[in-house]
């Protein structure tokens, strides 16, 4: 991958980043970036941001289809019936040192998951339908325990009266949620839930092409989440609002750290959307609500005040930089309580539905994605022996 003009010998280089490169098909999303819009099979993503529930959107991406009353119930049982953590998994989290952080922990626990499932490597529709229900609903609890062992508690068992939002707020606080938290967890899960062919997609469909297992591809794409430039950039926007300090010195950083330095504004930018991100116009209203609610708005000022200075910077209009999913997902979860280095955590949630229906997609019509590189090394090179050398 090289910006290399292609030869008339080679094949045609792809540009760098494989940016603009459609690497197959699919039924579960589209990304409009030029218009920013958002569909899930079919629906808008303001419609199911509105009015579905986590659930509703996890039927819909592995079946292309909303459910009914009895569907969506059975799912929501099937999903409890799963949250459970084995003592095992339990056991294996205590043993990790209390400052691992809770993406490496995450990533660990998921692969771990395997070694007690007699059938990870089967890899029929059935079997992987199985292990992406297991995946989706162990993963809150694997979460949510680990934030309670780290701070020297016992993990929470689920409740079965609980959704699967409201159940992972409840086992991190251990508290009951309120009705408005609930529905802005629902909400940020809905809208992280599934986006195209993103960075951590790719990798899930990539370790699957090798005949690899679901676990091993939900693995893979936890670690390519992790970055800075994909999932992790929930965490870096909070901790840039909280360097920032106040409203009042948001011009001064922005001037700088962004006009007279190389920092990001992290949370803004995107690969595909040239416009705003839909996710990101929803997360702003989310956040507002949240922070009115709380009585607290200094970081959602804070924020909005950054995106404001941002969007009237030449530099950004020019080359149409706005706020991405990440930059106010970090202020509704910061004001619900969630703690910051839990965030790229619970994007991982989100995104398990959308991460095994592609893995489902790619066994559909699999073919080894094994793409090509333009070597520019040396050639004809003498040997020399180590000891001469
Ligand atoms: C998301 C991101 C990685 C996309 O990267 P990309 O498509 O490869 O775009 P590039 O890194 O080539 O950036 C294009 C130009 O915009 C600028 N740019 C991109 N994001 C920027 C940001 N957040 N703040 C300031 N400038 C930014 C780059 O400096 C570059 O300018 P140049 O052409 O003068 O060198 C990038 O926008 C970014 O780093 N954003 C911050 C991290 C973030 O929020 N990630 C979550 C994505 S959902």
């Amino acid at each position: 991958m090289t910006d290399k003009p292609a030869t008339t010998t080679a094949p045609a280089a792809a540009p760098k980043g494989l940016q603009n490169v459609i690497v197959g098909q699919s039924k579960l999303s589209l990304v409009n970036g030029t218009e920013g819009k958002l569909i899930y099979a079919g629906y808008k993503i303001e419609d199911l941001a509105e009015y579905a529930n986590f659930e509703e959107v996890i039927y819909l991406l592995w079946n292309l289809k909303l459910p009914n009353k009895s569907e969506w119930e059975g799912l929501r049982k099937a999903l409890f019936d799963n949250m459970a953590l084995s003592a095992e998994t339990i056991a294996l989290l205590k043993s990790f040192p209390p400052k691992a952080t809770p993406m490496s922990v995450l990533r660990t626990a998921v692969s771990a998951l395997a070694l007690y499932d007699p059938k990870a490597d089967v890899n029929t529709v059935e079997e992987n339908k199985r292990k992406a229900l297991l995946l989706t609903a162990k993963t809150p609890t694997i979460v949510a325990a680990w934030e309670r062992i780290r701070n020297g508690k016992e993990p929470i068992a689920p409740r079965a009266d609980y959704g699967l939002a409201a159940n992972f707020l409840y086992m991190l606080k251990g508290t009951e949620p309120k009705q408005q938290e609930i529905a802005v967890m629902d909400a940020y899960l809905v809208l992280l839930s599934e986006h195209g062919m993103n960075a951590s997609t790719f990798s899930a469909r990539v370790t699957t092409s090798t005949l690899s297992d679901m676990y091993s591809a939900i693995t893979t794409a936890i670690g390519t989440l992790k970055g800075a430039a994909h999932g992790g950039a929930n965490e870096e926007a909070m901790n840039m609002f909280f360097e920032i300090g106040s409203a009042d010195n948001v011009e001064k950083w922005f001037n700088d750290n962004v006009k007279n330095g190389d920092r990001r504004v992290m949370g803004m930018g995107h690969r595909v959307y040239k416009a705003l991100d839909p996710r990101a116009a929803v997360l702003n209203r989310k956040a507002k609500e949240m922070s009115d609610a709380t009585g607290n708005l200094k970081w959602y000022d804070l924020a909005s005040k950054l995106d404001k200075t941002a969007r009237a910077d030449e530099e950004f209009i020019k080359k149409n930089l706005y706020a991405n999913v990440d930059y106010y997902s970090a202020i509704a979860l910061y004001t619900i309580g969630i703690p910051i280095d839990q965030f790229t955590p619970l994007f991982a949630i989100a995104r398990i539905p959308g991460w095994s229906a592609h893995v489902l997609e790619q066994w559909e019509n699999n073919r080894l994605i094994r793409p090509d590189v333009d070597y520019v090394g040396p050639m004809d090179l003498q040997w020399v022996p180590i000891e001469k050398r």
